[in-house]
């Protein structure tokens, strides 16, 4: 999208062509500009009709927001969804933030989360159209008297005015995505000295940042949503007692730590634990297993097991009715043995495919299990159960 496409959007003839597209479905398109086509600008057509095509893939991250929103494609790929955003917007306030330098705002995201939560932002992007847009939405929401959009280099941006600096550094090239936090744009290490030079610093990072970059004054954060790992930030300032944090969405829950030893490896017992993905990545599976009383399957693998059962939301728990070598004629015979129909199958540190193995057993019957495919003391097993 050009700027130019933007401003037409936002006129009154722009603004009753995004309305004549909402909802509407990707199969009347070609009927549907047809139509438009014959009392509109053609060019005007085509930008409304790439706007209706991105606010409906932004549904996903921004909800019912999106239709009133105004996104590029790198934008919408590049956003931070509102349910995280907003997460990090209350951490902020919790941490007595009142005003934020949203440094490399892109289309907003995070600016309308801080924004919302009350906080006074200036929200600087580089690229004339991402930070046309960001003002666009900032408008668009009602939210312009909190956010002031600037087109600028953060590099030449003051920021001593804001109680905190948050770094949302673009991590996609010409190449696609960038693992080496340093070839982010700005490097991870220009982010780092700006966000400690404010009371409260933030930078979103790739969610598998190697444990190794991460400054030793620095709290990170892995954060999921319904169980996916959906991104990292890295906190400075607040004062945190422990170097990680797992937080979950939408429950909203976080645990934290990173100082304790591996937990211990034993047989598999009635109850396997999967601790969620931010725990894994956050290195928390330790603590959980403190939480738990419980011990691992085996050194390498993420499955805790335990005699009891007890509630934490930081893992899902099976309850183990059959641990056996793995083998698929076994698993098959097993499987239609109990008439199961409905059968999940779960992996971790094994290289069988599901979808493959779904397709050897075919599962047939009115019962339903889970098969765990993974490694115990060593070996390749097959647990079989059901959700405890
Ligand atoms: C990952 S996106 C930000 C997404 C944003 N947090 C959101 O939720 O919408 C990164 C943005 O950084 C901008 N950017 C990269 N280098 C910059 C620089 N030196 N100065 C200002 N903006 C920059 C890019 O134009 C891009 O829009």
């Amino acid at each position: 999208m050009r700027t130019e496409d933007l401003h037409a959007l936002l006129t009154a003839e722009g603004q009753d062509l995004l309305a004549e597209l909402r909802d509407h479905s990707p199969g009347d398109e070609l009927a549907l500009a047809t139509r438009l086509r014959r009392t509109h600008d053609a060019e005007l057509v085509s930008a409304a009709l790439a706007q209706a095509r991105l606010r409906s893939r932004a549904a996903a991250k921004f909800g019912a927001d999106a239709a009133r929103m105004y996104f590029t494609p790198n934008g919408v790929e590049q956003s931070t969804r509102t349910s995280v955003a907003e997460w990090r917007a209350r951490r902020m306030k919790d941490l007595g933030v009142t005003s934020v330098a949203d440094l490399c705002s892109g289309i907003g995201g995070d600016a309308i989360a801080l924004a919302r939560a009350g906080i006074r932002v200036l929200a600087v992007d580089l690229d004339p159209v991402t930070h046309a847009v960001a003002r666009a939405n900032a408008e668009a929401l009602g939210l312009a008297d909190l956010i002031e959009a600037r087109c600028a280099d953060v590099a030449d941006v003051d920021t001593s005015g804001y109680d905190a600096v948050f770094v949302d550094p673009a991590r996609r090239g010409g190449r696609g995505r960038i693992f080496d936090p340093e070839s982010y744009a700005p490097p991870l290490s220009w982010a780092v000295q700006a966000a400690r030079r404010a009371s409260v610093g933030a930078i979103k990072v790739a969610p598998g940042i190697p444990h190794e970059a991460v400054p030793g004054d620095a709290e990170a954060e892995w954060v999921s949503e319904g169980g996916d790992v959906k991104e990292a930030a890295l906190w400075f300032g607040a004062k945190a007692a422990e170097p990680h944090r797992a937080t979950l969405l939408p429950a909203g829950v976080s645990l934290t730590g990173g100082r304790l030893p591996d937990p211990e490896a034993g047989p598999v017992r009635r109850y396997l634990y999967e601790p969620d993905g931010a725990v894994i990545r956050a290195h928390l599976v330790a603590e959980v297993a403190a939480e738990l009383d419980a011990t691992l399957i085996d050194p390498t693998i993420a499955y805790l097991t335990t005699d009891r059962l007890a509630p934490t939301p930081y893992a899902t728990a099976y309850e183990i009715t059959d641990v056996l070598p793995f083998n698929l004629k076994k698993l098959k015979a097993l499987v239609r043995e109990r008439a199961i129909g409905t059968l999940v199958i779960k992996k971790r540190g094994s290289a069988i495919e599901p979808e493959e193995l779904r397709k050897k057993i075919k599962p047939e019957g009115v019962n339903s299990a889970v098969v765990v495919l993974t490694r115990a003391a060593g070996s390749p097993v097959m647990l079989i159960g059901r959700p405890a």
